[in-house]
């Protein structure tokens, strides 16, 4: 029954889409970790009225649908997911920069769309500059980085509910969100968004960035694949001091690692299990709760059964 509506879906969005859909993809290609399983079912629309006539198929179907950004945050299981995912990595990027404002598409790159704000003496955006995956996934968790957060520089966004297929448009004041927080729901699929930008010198912009980008490659273990920082900031702490003084650093379960570099980062050193990552993520947890009393919640979020 199961195998049969999913065929059922695949088989429909292959006849009546433009895009890709695959069976049985694995994850793992598709988040920075380089972990996880497959997806039954991965689409990646073609466009933006691709998507419109997917969305409803999908819906009817009834299977769990997750909007998967560029997987940076994401850690999925080994045993993978049971529905659909969709990407707009490849659909749906582009970046258009007006005068005070940028109109972005849900799957752009944050890196890709701070430098062409740059490029273009647009200020507002520069603080993108090292932060990988895409803007849909970079306003759905407010993704920051020294001192700038998404959500302060959207004006409005525009998406669509998968459980209804209806649009959604919403302006920054609807939308309640704080550090690495909004409250977005989890079926809202993030389609594009308008960017507060303000006149700047590329010059200044460039060497602003320059500046963040020398002080993550200093900071950060950029060389190995991992998720970013694994959990968030407690309130007037930071993780990484937190996981470091407890003496975490170099603690490993297979082939993930707590960075030596950046101890608030896992990286993994060839291997293939994100359960790996789970273990480690709950050794730290009881570790800094031992020496510090504090509770780290993770950034990261979990897909998969
Ligand atoms: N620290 C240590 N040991 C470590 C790591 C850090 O003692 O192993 C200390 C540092 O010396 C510093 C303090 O902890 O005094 C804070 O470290 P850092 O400046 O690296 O900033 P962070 O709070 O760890 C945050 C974001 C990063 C973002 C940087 C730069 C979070 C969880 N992390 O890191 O975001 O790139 O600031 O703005 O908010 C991410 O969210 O994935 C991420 C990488």
């Amino acid at each position: 029954m199961y195998d049969a509506r999913r065929d059922l879906l695949a088989r429909e969005i292959q006849s009546q889409c433009r895009g890709k859909l695959k069976r049985d993809e694995p994850l793992a290609k598709h988040t920075t970790f380089g972990l996880g399983g497959a997806a039954d079912l991965f689409f990646s629309p073609a466009d933006l009225g691709d998507l419109a006539i997917a969305v409803p198929l999908i819906k009817d179907a009834g299977l769990p649908i997750f909007p998967l950004g560029g997987g940076t945050n994401t850690l999925v299981r080994d045993s993978g997911f049971r529905g659909l995912v969709i990407s707009l990595t490849t659909g749906a990027r582009r970046i258009e920069i007006g005068d005070d404002e940028g109109v972005i598409q849900a799957g752009a790159s944050t890196q890709v769309v701070s430098r062409q704000c740059q490029r273009a003496g647009k200020t507002g955006l520069e603080f993108g500059c090292g932060i990988p995956g895409t803007i849909g996934g970079a306003i759905w968790g407010n993704a920051g980085a020294w001192g700038g957060e998404t959500m302060d520089c959207v004006n409005w966004l525009r998406g669509i509910d998968l459980r209804t297929s209806r649009e959604i448009y919403l302006e920054q004041s609807d939308i309640s969100f704080g550090y690495r927080h909004t409250d977005l729901p989890d079926d809202l699929l993030i389609v594009e968004a308008g960017f507060r930008l303000a006149e700047g010198d590329p010059k200044t912009i460039a060497a602003e960035m320059d500046r963040m980008l020398s002080e993550r490659k200093s900071t950060q273990p950029l060389s190995n694949r991992s998720s970013g920082c694994i959990f968030k900031n407690p309130p007037g702490h930071s993780a990484g001091a937190l996981i470091d003084s407890a003496g975490c650093k170099g603690m490993a379960i297979g082939a993930v690692k707590v960075s030596d570099v950046h101890a608030n980062f896992m990286v993994n050193l060839g291997g293939h299990s994100t359960e790996d990552v789970l273990a480690l993520i709950a050794r730290v947890q009881k570790r800094v709760f031992q020496v510090h009393k504090i509770e780290l919640e993770t950034e990261v979020g979990i897909l998969g059964e």
